[in-house]
């Protein structure tokens, strides 16, 4: 297995809500972290937590490659997931697709090419079934719908990198939410001040969710795991309305209004993915990197981060 030694990492994402979390983590265990930026202002942003800018376009395979050199592993984690408001807005989800499916094509391509020996993709635990009340491993078989494509596209270009000689590891996340500027968890929250708490799903639909600190010790410990697909989430999924109640007791406001639980699904295959029901576990990842979460469920989480501020 490829060792990460000389502690060089590439990061994409580095800027958004788990980057800005894991940029520091990084830093703080004595990696050098060189992150892919867009502007000026994200450049000072990375900078002020330690890290390198790099400004290069996530589409261009040869500019990567170059921008890759001398590092021992990329981490890719850029997205565009559209905000709540803007979530079934045609095209609102273009940007996303392109990231997951061109943007790892170009990212995996330049890794090979530039020499780098270990490659993390960002996937997401939503392409599992609907699957009640029982518990879900990497072992169990896919339910992709059009808006996961984008995910599977992703994780194949990871799992293409491992059989060409590199070390290819696919983690799964689970819901982000916590501190630090993500707009989802801003959403809901504003929203649970307002007295409506946002349920996704049904009531008895267990959601696997990761708080976004947990999930940037995950990828600070999966530089050390060997090939594969790695689920990422809290030790104990809740159901929808056990996270929603989790989430209401942090914030102290009784809701007047609760929703859309189950209706999300008329939403149809956009929202599909985030009203089904999945007990997600966690084993092989802890197993495999010597990792526990800080926040063993969202119980935990949400009070720290409303605690956050
Ligand atoms: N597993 C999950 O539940 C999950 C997964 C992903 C996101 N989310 C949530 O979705 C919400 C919105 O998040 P988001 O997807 O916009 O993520 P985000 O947290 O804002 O971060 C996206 C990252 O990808 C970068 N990026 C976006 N487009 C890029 C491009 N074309 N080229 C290079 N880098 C690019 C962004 O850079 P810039 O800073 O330059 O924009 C940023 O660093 C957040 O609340 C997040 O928590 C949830």
């Amino acid at each position: 297995m490829t060792r990460w030694t000389s502690n060089e990492g590439f990061l994409t994402g580095g800027t958004g809500a788990i980057g800005r979390h894991l940029v520091p983590k990084l830093v703080a265990e004595g990696h050098k972290v060189t992150a892919l930026v867009r502007s000026a202002e994200k450049a000072a942003q990375v900078e002020r937590q330690g890290a390198v800018p790099a400004e290069v376009s996530l589409f261009d395979a040869d500019g990567l490659a170059t921008a890759f050199e001398g590092h021992d592993a990329v981490i890719n984690l850029a997205t565009a997931i559209p905000s709540t408001s803007r979530y079934f807005l045609p095209g609102a989800w273009k940007s996303n697709f392109r990231i997951r499916t061109e943007g790892s094509a170009a990212v995996a391509k330049a890794a090979r090419s530039a020499g780098v020996g270990r490659l993390l993709q960002e996937s997401v635990v939503f392409v599992y079934p609907d699957s009640g009340d029982k518990w879900i491993d990497e072992s169990a078989e896919l339910d992709v719908v059009p808006s996961s494509e984008p995910n599977v596209a992703a994780e194949e270009n990871a799992r293409r990198f491992a059989e060409q000689g590199g070390v290819g590891v696919v983690l799964r996340f689970g819901y982000f939410y916590g501190p630090g500027g993500a707009i989802h968890t801003e959403e809901i929250l504003k929203f649970a001040r307002l007295r409506f708490a946002m349920q996704l799903g049904g009531r008895n639909a267990y959601q696997a969710a990761i708080h976004l600190e947990d999930a940037a010790s995950a990828v600070v410990a999966a530089l050390e795991i060997p090939s594969g697909t790695y689920n990422v989430c809290d030790d104990e999924p809740l159901t929808a309305r056990e996270f929603t109640d989790a989430m209401i007791a942090a914030v102290g406001r009784r809701p007047l209004l609760r929703g859309p639980g189950r209706l999300l699904a008329l939403g149809g295959n956009k929202t599909a993915a985030l009203t089904r029901s999945q007990r997600v576990s966690n084993q092989r990842f802890k197993d495999a990197a010597n990792w526990s979460p800080h926040y063993p469920s969202a119980r935990e989480g949400w009070a720290a981060t409303v605690a956050a501020g």
